[in-house]
């Protein structure tokens, strides 16, 4: 009886695969990161992240976040890139830091998409560290009472969501005891649950300076190998408060997305790297490949895997892509 099946038919013309397509990519469920710095009518571009600039505060809130929201794009996760570091990574949580200006700035001109904040120390230690580090060690408890600063200093600022990436033990307790206890019950926590010591960050530690000074960040990030560990990551970050858990990388942890999607009801993120869309960007321009045909794959595999909201740095470009229907 199986020659009545033909699944051909199915793909007979576009309109037919459109209506029948099991999964859909929209803006809507992109955000899109931003490196923000000091200055004043600057775009930098930045070389290992083709398209890609560090922006002054003007140039976000006039040109980038207008251009986002116009394209349906859900939203910005703002990455600071501050003028001076510290042992402590004070500018982190400073009122005056980058972010919180940038965030200030953003909620001022009226921009209607989430606006998310990256919450880590990396970029504002002069060691490089994702937290406090003592006697050549990244101690976890002293730093989480600085996460919480910055997340705080964040809502402060206006940030609809906190993005807590540092990979300590329990920080999404200590953020949101914090956020509470200062009557930021409203602000989201979008944790880093799964984030794995990835060579695929290069890229972004070159665009936001926070390359570890000695050492790696394997006694923090995720063994690559651990998929299971992975789970209780996630386990422990609903329990202690986190309204959305992240996957990162994206393409080569799909199988911990779909794990991820199979056993927990919360919205999932996925943080496409800046390696991965690199080495696309790159392919692409040795004429290799159509690389914004395969970030559209890319991120269609991404979401079929489980994914509610991709962070991607293609989001502009996939959402006019998008919008010309593909
Ligand atoms: C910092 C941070 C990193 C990324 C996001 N937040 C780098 C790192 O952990 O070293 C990586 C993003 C990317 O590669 O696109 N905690
Ligand atoms: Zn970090």
């Amino acid at each position: 009886m199986h020659e009545v099946v033909r699944l051909r038919r199915l793909r007979i013309s576009p309109a037919i695969r459109s209506m029948v397509r099991e999964t859909d990519l929209r803006p809507s469920r992109f955000l899109y990161p931003v490196f923000v710095r000091e200055g004043e009518g600057i775009r930098e571009p930045l070389n290992s992240l083709p398209g890609v600039e560090r922006v002054s505060v003007d140039v976000l809130v006039n040109d980038v976040a207008p251009r986002a929201e116009e394209l349906g794009v859900a939203g910005l996760l703002v990455f600071g890139i501050p003028s001076v570091k510290d042992e402590l990574g004070s500018m982190a949580y400073s009122r005056e830091g980058i972010v919180q200006r940038a965030v200030r700035a953003l909620r001022a001109s009226g921009y209607r998409g989430v606006i998310a904040t990256d919450v880590c120390l990396c970029q504002y230690t002069s060691h490089g560290h994702c937290g406090v580090v003592r006697n050549g060690k990244v101690v976890n408890d002293e730093t989480l009472e600085l996460l919480a600063r910055t997340a705080v200093s964040h809502a402060e600022a206006g940030a609809d969501v906190v993005a807590p990436s540092a990979m300590m033990d329990h920080q999404v307790a200590a953020i949101r005891r914090a956020l509470d206890r200062e009557g930021y019950t409203d602000t989201l926590i979008m944790s880093y649950s799964a984030k794995f010591a990835s060579s695929l960050y290069g890229p972004f530690r070159e665009a936001a300076g926070s390359a570890p000074a000695f050492g790696d960040r394997s006694t923090y990030q995720m063994d690559p190998a651990n998929a299971r560990e992975a789970v209780r990551e996630v386990e422990l970050d609903v329990a202690e408060g986190a309204d959305i858990v992240m996957v990162k990388p994206a393409l080569f942890y799909l199988d911990v997305i779909a794990e991820v999607r199979r056993r927990f009801n919360v919205p999932i993120a996925a943080y496409h790297v800046s390696g991965e869309y690199a080495m696309i960007r790159a392919a692409g321009r040795l004429g290799w490949l159509n690389d914004l045909q395969v970030e559209l794959e890319a991120l269609m595999a991404i979401r079929r895997a489980g994914a509610d909201v991709i962070i991607t740095y293609s989001a502009l470009e996939v959402a006019e892509l998008l919008r010309g229907g593909r």
